[in-house]
Formats: C-alpha cells, structure tokens, sequence
C-alpha cells in the first residue's frame, strides 16, 4: 500500500534533477505518473525527448506506471495537452506538480529582452498555465457532483523569496509563483484542490554552474544537497495526510524543512492624517529603527 495508491500525478520538467526525484517517490507510491520534460539545455534552448523516457523507462523497471510526455510547458495548447494526456490515459487527474525550469542569470544591466521574456515565460507561464487547464477540469468535476481530488505544488525559489543579485528575471518569476500559489488556493479551496509551493536546494546541473558548495556530495555520509532529498514533502502534500494544507510555501533540502511565513508588517507609524515629506524624515527612526532602512541581508 502506498500513500498514493491509485492517484494521478504530472510532473513537469521530470526527465531530470528534481522533478526526477518527484517523478520516482509518486511512482513509488503508488501514482500513475505523467512524467514531462522537453528535454532542452539548462538555459531553456533545444529539446529531447530522452530524458523523459529515461525516467519512465526507470519508472517501470522499478514496478511502477508512467508514461511520457514532451510538450513545453510555457506553451498554452502544449499545457493543455499535458494534462489531457494524463486524464486520457488514466481517466483522472490528482496530482500536478510544476517543477520546470531554465536559468538566464545576468545582471539587469547586462540582460537581454530574450533573457527576460524566457525565463519569465518558462517558470511563471509554465506554472500558470497547466494549473489553469488542471483547474478546469477540477473546478467542471466538483461542479458536476462529483468528489475532487486535487494537489498542486509548486516551485518557488529563495532566490525569489529573497531577491537574489544576478537573477532578476528568475528571481521576479520565482516570487510570482509564491504569489500565484497563495492565489490559486484560494480560489481552489471550494473545489477540494489544495495548492502549495516549494523552494528546494539541490545539486543539479542547474545549480552544479552557480553554487560551487553545492557540488560535494560527501563521503559516506547522508549526502544533504541530494536532488532525490526534495521529493518526499512532495509526496507527503500530495497525499491524504495533507488535505487541509494549503497555500504554503517550504524551503526545503536535506533533512530541513522550512515553514515559511509570508511579507508580514515590521513596523507602523500613522499620523492619522495625511503626512508631510519633512514630518516622515523626522519619524524616520520610528519606521525603520536606528540601523536605517538598508536592504536586508541575504537570509540563505
Ligand atoms: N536545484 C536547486 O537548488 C533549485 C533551487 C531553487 C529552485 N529550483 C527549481 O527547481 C526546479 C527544478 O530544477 P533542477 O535544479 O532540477 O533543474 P534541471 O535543469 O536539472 O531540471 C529542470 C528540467 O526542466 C525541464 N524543462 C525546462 N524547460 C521546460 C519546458 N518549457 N517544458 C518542459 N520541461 C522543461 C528541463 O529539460 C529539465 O529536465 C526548477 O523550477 C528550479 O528553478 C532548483
């Protein structure tokens, strides 16, 4: 028996890193897996449809169902024939995780309009618009009587909770789908969909370029930036024990999981009527406390 037993889950970008690790633990589980993945380079160029018959090829060895799908995500009629494909093959849907993902990093004074459009079209797009036809789909069973199942998760990034230097593109789509998360489980709720997001640390080709830390994988010992360490919340929000968990937000990686608290009031100052420029310099301290209003430190 498996804690999924019987679902139906997508995972997007699933043929490697991550959504790889997604893809095995559902299937391990006992989910149907529709595994995407267009297969292209880490900055979003190209395609291959290997890699996601890679992981359905490891999926089936390992006893488990899956099938393959290589459709680009950001794509409007690609997304909706991703979740058609899984409802076709399976007759249901559960379980969407979005997980796709490329990386443009420059400074903003050095990044292309093309740098900008793509990776903001990759992550937010490409989150946005499987989570819309999967909400259809919930929103026309509930309305036909019948009881829905639904779970979306996310992928955020701290880079985009925290705003991270020489990543705006990526960091301004990541914080986005922070919010998009918030907003899809609200207007989800009714239908019996839960939504939620995460923001993992993990050695992968899209960090091995970036993070020089993150390349070690230890000797002997629990190997802690593991890309398979990410998937077992996501098993976990994917199943029974997490129906009334909604519209969070993790960082996760390793054996740590964050609960993450969202933009939350520091301070307030009210006058009670309109200020003036010259009364709002002399409150400044009130605001901002004696260490001024500098920029917060990276938290991660
Ligand atoms: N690795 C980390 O530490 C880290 C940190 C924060 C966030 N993330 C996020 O986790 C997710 C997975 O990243 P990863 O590190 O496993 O990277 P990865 O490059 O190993 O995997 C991403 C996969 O997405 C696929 N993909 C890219 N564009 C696609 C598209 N348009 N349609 C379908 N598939 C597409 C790629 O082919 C690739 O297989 C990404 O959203 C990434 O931003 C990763």
């Amino acid at each position: 028996m498996g804690a999924l037993d019987g679902k139906v889950a997508v995972v997007t970008g699933a043929g490697r890193g991550i959504g790889r690790g997604h893809a095995l633990l559902l299937a391990s589980e006992g989910a149907r897996v529709m595994v995407n993945d267009l297969g292209g380079e880490w900055d979003g160029t190209g395609a291959d449809t290997r890699h996601a018959q890679q992981v359905v090829d490891e999926v089936t060895k390992a006893g488990g169902e899956a099938a393959a799908n290589y459709d680009d995500v950001a794509d409007w009629e690609g997304a909706q024939r991703l979740v058609n494909q899984a409802i076709e093959t399976w007759g249901d849907l559960n379980i969407l995780v979005n997980n796709a993902g490329i990386l443009r990093d420059r400074m903003s004074f050095n990044m292309s309009e093309e740098d900008w459009d793509s990776v903001i079209r990759v992550h937010l797009k490409g989150h946005f618009a499987p989570s819309r036809f999967a909400a259809v789909y919930w929103r026309e069973r509930s309305k036909a009587g019948d009881e829905v199942y639904g779970r979306i998760v996310n992928t955020s990034s701290e880079s985009g909770l925290c705003g991270n230097a020489g990543q705006a593109n990526y960091a301004a789509a990541k914080a986005g789908i922070a919010s998009l998360t918030i907003v899809l489980a609200r207007e989800l709720e009714k239908y019996g969909v839960t939504v939620n997001a995460i923001a993992p640390r993990a050695r992968t080709r899209m960090t091995e370029g970036t993070f020089e830390g993150f390349g070690a994988s230890g000797e002997g010992g629990f190997d802690e930036m593991h890309p398979d360490n990410i998937a077992p919340l996501i098993g976990f929000l994917a199943s029974p024990a997490a129906t009334d968990v909604s519209g969070q937000v993790f960082v996760l990686w390793g054996g740590q999981i964050n609960r993450m608290g969202g933009w939350h009031t520091e301070a307030t100052i009210d006058k009670g009527d309109r200020w003036t420029v010259e009364e709002l310099a002399a409150k400044k301290a009130d605001l901002f406390g004696p260490d001024g209003g500098k920029i917060p430190a990276m938290s991660f």
